[in-house]
């Protein structure tokens, strides 16, 4: 045997995997129950430069051995989402039988590009969608792809806009082969849309801003101004965009006069519900995306509001064929039968080539644990930011943005010792003193009256109790 395939037997060595194995589920496990206990910090923050020292590349030349210690480091530095005082971004405590089915694709690396490679993931991919469709009251003919992100998601939905509505064929001509476009986006909307329109290479006016009302909504009327401002620039309206739960402040904006309004003037209906989408999953909130069966689009992230792991977006497409039309690539090293198109083919219709098994996790999670802990998640994640921010406005110290739509919520800390012009610099330092203690994790957002704090009430594993804790330990803070 040469030293190589002596190397080669030992790195794939089949019962070296199973202890590793066993042992990391274990460490897993302890970690698990640690974080869910609340035990240790959030956050065990270390500025950045001290993570790049500690995770140095010194990789040695010979097997070192030492996986456990590697992960029980990784471990201990990292964020943890399953601390039930973790409530930041929009990034859940995913479930952990999600996890196991990651450990499944990375081992199986069916690439998924075609069929061929991802026969089982291409099935159950189809099958994911076409559930998450009936979901949102989208009709049969629906299609889609899952992709790597929301910002993926809205890229690969506005791109197969373009090539619907613009008149000309952008994809093969270029972007300048026809009066230059844009989309009329709510102010509120998540960056992701411009960055796409932007990569498009629409430039600035890629996106005309509609103006939104003072709970972050859209306001439909001024679709009509939006329109005009656009045609007046020179620019070629193709399509609107609706948040279904903004970033900021988890705002739904009002979806059937939008899909009116696109009726009347022949234009692509995207509706971005990477964070909301999910509401159509609880019979309490559904009433939020009341009108998203109408769009030609919906991009919606599992990873945010399915309890998955990052990342896994699903783009739909109302009409199935369009979402052909998105990448129209011809690679006939890769593709055949070209003619057909087929659907079982996914890359052709997605940014990525070859992607994870990211249909395993949400399928088996839906299939293992029942569709009806992820709906009530939603319901109970929602109620609860509703009951937060009645804890907060009664307090009198406290004071919310605005109501919350869904389980994002945005307020400040306003003590009757600090003067309302420090307010802004207060909330930036009670949240750097919270989360570098590690005692919670919440980030912030700058809103037309000032800086806020903001939550995201994504861990099912959250209590009152611990957002009362919250309260005062931002008292706490800013007392001192
Ligand atoms: C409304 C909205 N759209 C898109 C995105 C981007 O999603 P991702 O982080 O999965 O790329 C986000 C992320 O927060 C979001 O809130």
């Amino acid at each position: 045997m040469t030293d190589f395939r002596r190397r080669v037997a030992a790195a794939y060595d089949a019962e070296t995997f199973r202890r590793e194995a066993h042992r990391l589920v274990d460490t897993l496990a302890g970690y698990l129950a640690q974080a869910e206990r609340g035990e240790g910090p959030v956050l065990p923050w270390a500025a950045p430069a001290v993570n790049v020292d500690r995770f140095a590349a010194a990789f040695p030349e010979e097997p070192s051995g030492d996986f456990a210690d590697l992960i029980a480091r990784v471990l201990s530095g990292s964020n943890h989402l399953h601390h039930p005082r973790y409530a930041g971004h929009q990034v859940t405590a995913p479930v952990p039988l999600a996890a196991l089915c990651d450990a499944v694709s990375s081992l199986l690396n069916n690439g998924m590009a075609v069929y061929e490679m991802g026969p089982v993931s291409t099935a159950m991919e189809r099958n994911v969608l076409r559930w998450m469709a009936a979901r949102l009251g989208m009709p049969e003919t629906t299609d889609g792809v899952l992709t790597s992100g929301g910002s993926a998601g809205n890229l690969t939905a506005l791109l197969a806009a373009r090539q619907a509505k613009a008149g000309y064929d952008a994809w093969n001509e270029g972007a300048h082969a026809g009066p230059p476009l844009t989309v009329l986006v709510p102010k509120s909307a998540h960056y992701s849309i411009s960055r796409a329109t932007r990569i498009m290479g629409w430039g600035e006016g890629g996106v005309t801003p509609v103006s939104v009302d003072e709970r972050f909504r859209l306001r439909p009327e001024a679709l009509d101004i939006a329109l005009k401002t656009a045609t007046l620039a020179g620019r070629k309206v193709i399509a609107v965009v609706a948040s279904a739960g903004s970033t900021a402040t988890g705002a739904f904006d009002p979806l059937e006069p939008v899909a009116d309004f696109c009726e009347r003037h022949d234009l692509w209906f995207h509706v971005d519900g990477a964070h909301g989408a999910s509401a159509a999953l609880s019979p309490t909130y559904r009433h939020l995306v009341r009108g998203i069966d109408r769009a030609d689009s919906v991009v919606w992230d599992a990873h945010k509001g399915l309890l998955m792991p990052a990342l896994v977006t699903a783009v739909l497409f109302r009409d199935g064929s369009r979402s052909f039309e998105a990448f129209a690539q011809e690679a006939s090293y890769l593709f055949h039968g070209d003619a057909e198109r087929p659907w079982s083919d996914v890359a052709l219709r997605t940014l990525e080539c070859t992607k994870e098994m990211m249909a395993l996790k949400v399928y088996a999670c839906l299939s293992v644990l029942g569709t009806r802990l992820f709906s009530d998640a939603v319901t109970e994640s929602y109620d609860q930011a509703r009951r937060f921010a009645k804890r907060l406005t009664a307090a009198g110290d406290f004071e919310v943005a605005t109501q919350p739509d869904c389980n994002i919520l945005c307020f400040r800390h306003t003590p009757a010792h600090v003067p309302p012009e420090e307010w802004d610099a207060l909330q930036a330092r009670l949240r750097e003193r919270l989360v570098t203690r590690g005692d919670f994790y919440l980030v912030q957002t700058k809103l037309p009256k000032g800086v806020y704090l903001r939550v995201t009430l994504i861990n099912p594993l959250t209590t009152d109790a611990d957002l009362d804790a919250m309260m005062e330990a931002l008292r706490t803070a800013a007392r001192r």
